[in-house]
């Protein structure tokens, strides 16, 4: 029976998002309400705030869902949450709503975790197997090298040692007064600059490291900065920025290579909110072309916190039989 249509949510930090696919895995709506403009006059996310955001924005950012997919509540089949890893209190709202809205319409419900449902992002839409994958996880909390292992599982090649990807953009750009969210800034503005005006460090590790590390990335371009005071005239902020990006993406790219060779698998998904920097998109793309290799990217929209990748997840978790527990809780410290 393939009829009935899945809910997804997720609260795990700054956006409130919900999303609806038919049975086959196929979008048939995707809202995301971001609360950029709550955090940025503090910098990053307020955990508080963003709890207090979603509890007022959830109800009707999912009746938006199910209005753009001409639905309503009794089309509902299956319900997805992300549980965690995140904020507390922001996992809290989506989880719960959710789980309550399924106990009243007497459906099933199922938890997904966050990280899975990033790696779910790259086959959307893709009919292709994900089985025999090297997947590179890129956001604001987790740099992850994982190969696929078996229909839904995954073994941990390697991970960052200090901060994440998308930590040393948004860190890079709040040194570089970019404002937040500071990865896309960086990104737009790094596009105007020269990736080669600055030599900052590549932390590569042992010749067959997969692990990464980026917190020496940072400190050299707050040196950059401080032995530079001319930095914030306009064209050097955009080299700085183009440069620094540039030492990022190598790292990214140069170990996801490694892992390529290392394994012998020939596909590579790269998945995360850090996986919409052009810069990196572009460089995957070239080296698609260069090794023959099958580099596996989400659509920009799926790049990013959305719930289409949560629905997805929760889907094919529970067409292989998994359900959440109704006395499940939130995992803000979960691991994957
Ligand atoms: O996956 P995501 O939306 O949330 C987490 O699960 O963390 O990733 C957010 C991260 C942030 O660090 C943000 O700055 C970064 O992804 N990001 C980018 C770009 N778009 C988002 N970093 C570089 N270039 C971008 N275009
Ligand atoms: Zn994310």
């Amino acid at each position: 029976n393939n009829s009935g249509l899945v809910l997804g949510l997720e609260t795990s930090c700054d956006e409130t998002a919900a999303a609806v696919l038919d049975w086959e895995g196929r979008v048939r709506s995707s809202i995301v309400s971001s609360q950029h403009a709550t955090h940025g006059p503090y910098g990053g996310v307020v955990p508080e705030l963003a709890a207090r955001r979603h509890i007022e924005t959830i109800e009707s950012i999912a009746r938006r869902a199910l209005d753009q997919a001409d639905a309503g509540w009794a089309n509902l089949r299956l319900i997805a949450c992300t549980s965690g890893p995140g904020l507390a209190g922001a996992l809290l709202v989506g989880l719960s709503y959710g789980k309550a809205l399924a106990y009243a319409l007497r459906i099933p419900w199922v938890t997904v975790n966050h990280l899975d449902g990033h790696i779910a992002s790259a086959w959307i839409d893709r009919p292709a197997s994900r089985s025999s994958a090297l997947v590179l996880v890129v956001s604001g909390g987790h740099t992850h090298l994982y190969r696929t292992a078996g229909t839904s599982g995954y073994r941990l090649l390697g991970r960052t040692l200090d901060d994440a990807a998308g930590e040393a953009f948004d860190k890079g750009a709040k040194l570089l007064g970019l404002g937040f969210p500071g990865g896309p800034a960086l990104d737009k503005l790094a596009r105007s600059g020269n990736p080669k005006a600055v030599r900052f460090p590549r932390s590569l590790g042992k010749r067959t490291s997969l692990d990464f590390s980026f917190s020496g990335l940072k400190t050299s371009l707050l040196y950059h900065l401080r032995d530079h005071p001319d930095w914030d005239q306009p064209t050097r902020t955009a080299d700085i920025a183009a440069s620094y990006q540039e030492a990022i993406v190598d790292v990214l790219v140069i170990k996801a290579l490694r892992a390529v060779d290392q394994s012998g698998l020939r596909t590579l998904a790269v998945v995360g909110g850090v996986s919409a920097n052009s810069r990196l998109r572009a460089r995957l793309m070239e080296a698609a072309s260069t090794q023959g290799i099958e580099v596996v990217i989400p659509p920009l929209s799926l790049c990013t916190d959305n719930a289409v990748m949560i629905a997805k997840a929760g889907l094919d978790a529970y067409c292989q039989g998994r359900m959440a527990s109704w006395d499940m809780e939130s995992q803000a410290n979960a691991s994957f």
